[in-house]
């Protein structure tokens, strides 16, 4: 099985990536560590998460070489235009400890507390500075985070460089709300990250994913982290214990044509 995604710009991304969204950074450390020795080379992070130094001290102290270890930051979502785009970015490389980054994502189209605002054209601004950075060999791909069609789109429209990258919560029973997105992200070889793979915990005792994980004899969580290989999403789990990120990472199966179908017709838990 293959085991990365490939960018538009020819750039590899593992096809798991160690998730550390709600890992304070006085907790961070040993999860990563953790997930390296695992055999996790992607991990992903965030300047609104507030670990960044010490997911880039874990990594650092692992000591593989730069480029053994792929690395994924956000661009804080307040942050909005050139200027600011280039310093926040500055900001995250140091935090990190870092020179370069492998993928930067803008978070999301608008600031978390307004929530739906139009930014376009703050989004373009700092899409630019992006370029810019990415022109400048700063970071090997770009991308955005929570962007629905009508975000991307003027990003489309009035810049020189598609994202390569999308990531957005996608699991199982988001899947219909999602299918337009992720094909349009498909149609445009925008790379799909799922975030949230596991509805952040709250999945993994359904009915269908339960009986799955029997009949295919794996645990539940390897049932949906599966299923967004199979959606040819990328999956970001996220666990600060030992056997579940060992467990995140075994995913050598495949779902039956019917198994994955029987799947995308789940309720969205989180709907229900
Ligand atoms: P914990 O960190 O205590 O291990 P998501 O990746 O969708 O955000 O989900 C993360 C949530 O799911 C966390 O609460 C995490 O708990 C839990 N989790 C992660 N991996 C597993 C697993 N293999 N089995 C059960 N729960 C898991």
């Amino acid at each position: 099985q293959k085991n990365t995604f490939v960018f538009h710009n020819g750039i590899e991304i593992p096809h798991i990536g160690f998730g550390t969204w709600q890992i304070p950074n006085d907790e961070v450390y040993e999860p990563v560590t953790v997930a390296l020795k695992t055999g996790y080379r992607h991990i992903d992070t965030a300047a609104a998460y507030q670990n960044e130094e010490n997911v880039g001290k874990a990594i650092k102290d692992f000591g593989l070489k730069r480029e053994e270890v792929f690395i994924t930051s956000k661009l804080r979502a307040s942050i909005k235009g050139y200027e600011s785009t280039l310093e926040e970015f500055e900001k995250t490389i140091s935090k990190l400890g870092v020179d370069y980054l492998d993928l930067y994502l803008i978070h999301a189209p608008w600031p978390w507390e307004e929530k739906g605002k139009d930014c376009s054209e703050g989004n373009v601004q700092s899409w630019k500075a992006m370029e810019k950075l990415y022109n400048d060999g700063k970071i090997k791909a770009i991308g955005v985070s929570n962007f629905e069609i009508s975000d991307l789109q003027p990003i489309l429209d009035q810049c020189d460089i598609v994202p390569m990258a999308n990531q957005i919560p996608f699991y199982i029973g988001r899947y219909q709300a999602q299918k337009e997105l992720v094909d349009f992200c498909h149609e445009h070889n925008i790379v799909v990250e799922a975030y949230s793979p596991l509805a952040t915990g709250e999945l993994l005792n359904g009915k269908e994913i339960t009986e799955l994980a029997e009949k295919y004899d794996v645990t539940p969580a390897q049932i949906c982290l599966r299923y967004c290989l199979e959606k040819n999403t990328l999956p970001l789990p996220k666990s600060t214990h030992e056997e579940r990120i060992v467990e995140n990472m075994q995913l050598d199966f495949t779902l039956s044509k019917e198994d994955v179908a029987l799947l995308d017709a789940v309720k969205d838990v989180r709907q229900s």
